[in-house]
């Protein structure tokens, strides 16, 4: 959405009669939990007469008088709502300017034998449609085909169910649901999103004391704006700060971070907000999950491996010097609030390291995301948000059916069977992202190997990942043996056999996959070119 900037409080959705307005509007206000409203119902309703009815005694001036008062009225307040319009409603100036001030408008756009089929089972309902159906549909299309075509932001409405169209209102306006384990919690990607941390506190019902989590590089970054955002809500509270990066992410910190909210008077009811990696929020949320048995909190990710795998999914937990993630529980945040904006202070190589997991969604579920990443690393925020939205979206589709990891959502174990088989083995050496990239290369070779997939996948998601800067071969010098060790000692083995989730296709990846180890070995131990 071109101009769409910071979190839009309301949704409009127009275009010309039969495209479908009123069928998304339900579809997309009940995924959003959010109040509908028809607004030729809703005219109906106010006069207690049907709209054919107000055309023949009041004219089409008329009606449109009605329709702006109506219109005015259901904008009278703050509160946030998904609104289908009439078809014509916007052709008044005054009424397009108030609609575009107070929201986002997506215009729907179908052919004229799209609209004339769906309009044929109600044509009755439509006034200026009265007479030859077909006709007069033409000539309404040609009078308002610039007004239609003046509107940024359009949605092509044909051939996709209502439901389809709202998913895809979703992904472009970054905003989601994610049901499934305990309560329901929204999920924003908006760009300026930083400063609204207070603002959904506040809606979600969250009470203070607040502790604010951040880690030693992002707290001087970002936390004040957070924190200003927070107190100009109305809470009060504190910051905590600890060390940044994946060596803090330890039992000590989380007894820190228990120790500080007793210091802050955190009780029951009070709330956690973490603003920071992954590291941040697996291991404030996890401080959230046990402190009290239990506060709620809220994931702000600032990183982009953060904000598109980390955050989502309500995984907590820190490591032991045994092994990572060792410790952890499921604790869903209320809400996770990503400011794409903050990315403009990740360092190069944490970029690219979350690139990995963008490109991984995209082949999980997104052709479109994939051919994205095709593109390179963005380079304006739009870009990035859009970007972001698009690798959100295919996690939070997966978790949804999936929220305690037994079936699909093994999905998103692409290319980390052998990445964490490389990783240890490189003792982390290799970031987790560069371990993923040559994970993902591998295991799509594998597919080809076993016939699942076509040969060249792996060379297309190669291309990918290294124009974005990725390696995609095992290091030289690495050594297979210890890199299958490595893997035999992840959890996903069974027996002699490996079990992966491998690509079928780009947006279509297979759980489950067993594969013997000795072919395994084989891949490892061949270089892409041969
Ligand atoms: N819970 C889950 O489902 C899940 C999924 C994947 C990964 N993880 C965990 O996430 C962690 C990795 O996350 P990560 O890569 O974000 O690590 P991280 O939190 O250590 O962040 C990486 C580095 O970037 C810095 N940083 C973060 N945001 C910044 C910004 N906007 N500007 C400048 N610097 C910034 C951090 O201070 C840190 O030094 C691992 O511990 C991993 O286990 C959890
Ligand atoms: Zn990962």
């Amino acid at each position: 959405l071109e101009n769409q900037l910071t979190h839009s409080r309301r949704i409009f959705l127009y275009g010309p009669p039969g495209s479908g307005k009123t069928s998304i509007g339900r579809s997309l206000a009940s995924e959003l939990d959010l109040p509908f409203v028809d607004l030729d119902a809703e005219i109906e309703i106010g006069c207690g007469r049907s709209i054919p009815q107000i055309f023949i005694e009041d004219g089409e001036d008329g009606f449109r008088r009605l329709e702006k008062a109506v219109l005015e009225k259901i904008l009278g307040n703050d509160a946030e709502i998904v609104i289908a319009l009439g078809g014509g409603s916007l052709l008044d100036r005054g009424s397009r300017l108030l609609v575009e001030e107070s929201g986002t408008v997506i215009c729907l756009q179908a052919s004229l034998e799209q609209l004339a089929g769906r309009l044929r089972i109600a044509s009755n309902q439509r006034p200026l449609l009265q007479g030859d159906l077909d006709i007069r549909l033409a000539g309404l299309l040609a009078k308002r085909a610039d007004h239609y075509a003046s509107f940024a932001d359009q949605l092509d409405a044909a051939g996709a169910s209502p439901a389809d169209l709202a998913w895809q209102i979703q992904v472009r306006l970054g905003r989601f649901r994610v049901t499934g384990m305990g309560a329901e919690y929204p999920v924003s990607v908006q760009s300026g999103g930083l400063d609204e941390i207070g603002t959904q506190l506040k809606e979600t019902g969250l009470e203070g004391p607040i502790a604010l989590v951040s880690d030693a590089t992002v707290a001087p970054l970002y936390a004040e704006q957070a924190w200003r955002s927070i107190t100009a809500a109305g809470y009060a509270g504190g910051m905590v700060v600890i060390p940044a990066g994946e060596a803090a992410k330890t039992l000590d910190t989380a007894a820190y971070l228990w120790k500080n909210f007793l210091q802050l008077g955190l009780e029951r009811g009070s709330t956690v907000v973490a603003l920071g990696g992954g590291v941040v929020t697996d291991l404030a949320g996890f401080a959230a999950a046990t402190y009290l048995r239990g506060l709620s909190w809220a994931a702000v990710p600032t990183s982009l491996l953060g904000m598109v795998d980390a955050s989502l999914g309500g995984k907590t937990g820190l490591d032991l010097p045994e092994g990572k993630n060792l410790v952890g529980t499921f604790h869903a945040p209320r809400f996770v609030w990503t400011d794409p904006n903050v990315l403009q202070s990740l360092p190069i190589g944490e970029l690219r390291s979350g690139m990995a997991e963008v490109v991984k969604a995209g082949i999980i579920g997104d052709a479109d995301l994939f051919q994205l990443c095709a593109c390179g690393l963005p380079q304006n925020f739009q870009d990035w948000t859009r970007l972001v939205a698009r690798a959100v979206a295919v996690k939070v589709r997966i978790i949804r059916q999936d929220p305690f990891e037994r079936g699909v959502r093994a999905a998103l174990n692409l290319g980390h069977t052998i990445g964490h088989g490389l990783e240890l083995a490189s003792a982390f050496s290799l970031r987790h992202g560069e371990a993923v990239a040559i994970g993902t290369v591998l295991e799509t070779r594998l597919a080809e190997e076993t016939g699942l997939a076509e040969e060249g996948l792996s060379r297309r998601i190669a291309a990918v990942l290294s124009g974005l800067g990725l390696p995609v071969e095992i290091p030289v010098g690495l050594p297979i043996d210890k890199v299958m060790a490595a893997m035999a000692h992840d959890k996903k083995k069974a027996s002699g056999r490996l079990r992966f989730a491998l690509p079928a296709q780009i947006g279509d990846v297979r759980t489950g996959v067993v594969i013997e180890r000795g072919l395994v070995e084989t891949i490892l131990g061949s270089p892409i070119s041969s």
